[in-house]
């Protein structure tokens, strides 16, 4: 029987590695995580950029096990806010910032604001550091708006305050399967997919 390629999520979130995971499971990559792991590096988001960031998670991750891995940053661009709050986005209402925070802060800033201030997006940059240790950057987006209120109660984040025109409904009114789909992440991750493939089964 041939061993299963295993691949490492770089990250300490469990609803991103939730998502990836279900984005990954009609494969027979072994996805492994920070539980697998009890010296898993806690990495600073110190870049300037989404992808400074995503290669910062998954080279401390390759540096020390020397497995391939894959790290992400994600941000939210307000096109009003000159593409804040970013690569800050989860510390958007302060270092200590709960996903409500965050949202509250958001939907205060936008107040009264027209439809056309509110047009927004996530954008996913995942990095996957191959089994020779060299890297390869995709990058995935969704389109959307910021509404006035919280809507749904599924997700993290800013599910409930991201609007999808083409759904009419909110990131946090779809159910996982609904949001993995169209997600950010799911673009970007269907953008790496084959050179995963490629690299993990050659
Ligand atoms: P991260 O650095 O990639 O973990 O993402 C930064 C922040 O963006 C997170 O703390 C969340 O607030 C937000 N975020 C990332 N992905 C999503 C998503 O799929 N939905 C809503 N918010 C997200």
């Amino acid at each position: 029987m041939t061993k299963s390629p295993r691949l490492i999520i770089a990250t300490n979130n469990h609803d991103k590695l939730a998502e990836i995971s279900d984005i990954l499971k009609g494969t027979n990559i072994e996805i492994l995580s920070a539980k697998d792991f009890s010296d898993f590096p806690d990495v600073e988001e110190t870049g300037e950029t989404l992808t400074d960031n995503a290669l910062l998670k998954a080279r401390s991750v390759w540096e020390k096990y020397h497995l391939p891995c894959l790290g992400d940053d994600t941000g939210l661009e307000i096109d009003f806010l000159n593409g804040a709050p970013g690569v800050y986005s989860s510390r958007y209402a302060g270092p200590d910032a709960t996903y409500d925070d965050n949202c509250n802060k958001l939907l205060g800033e936008l107040k009264s604001r027209n439809p056309a201030s509110r047009r927004a997006r996530f954008r996913t940059v995942m990095a996957f550091i191959d089994p020779d240790g060299h890297q390869h950057i995709a990058e995935g987006t969704i389109e959307g708006e910021i509404i006035h209120e919280k809507r749904g109660s599924n997700g993290f984040g800013y599910d409930p305050v991201f609007y999808v025109p083409d759904k009419n409904k909110t990131l946090a009114e779809m159910e996982a399967a609904e949001k993995n789909k169209i997600s950010h992440r799911h673009n970007a991750l269907v953008k790496i997919m084959p050179v995963i493939l490629m690299k993990l089964l050659k």
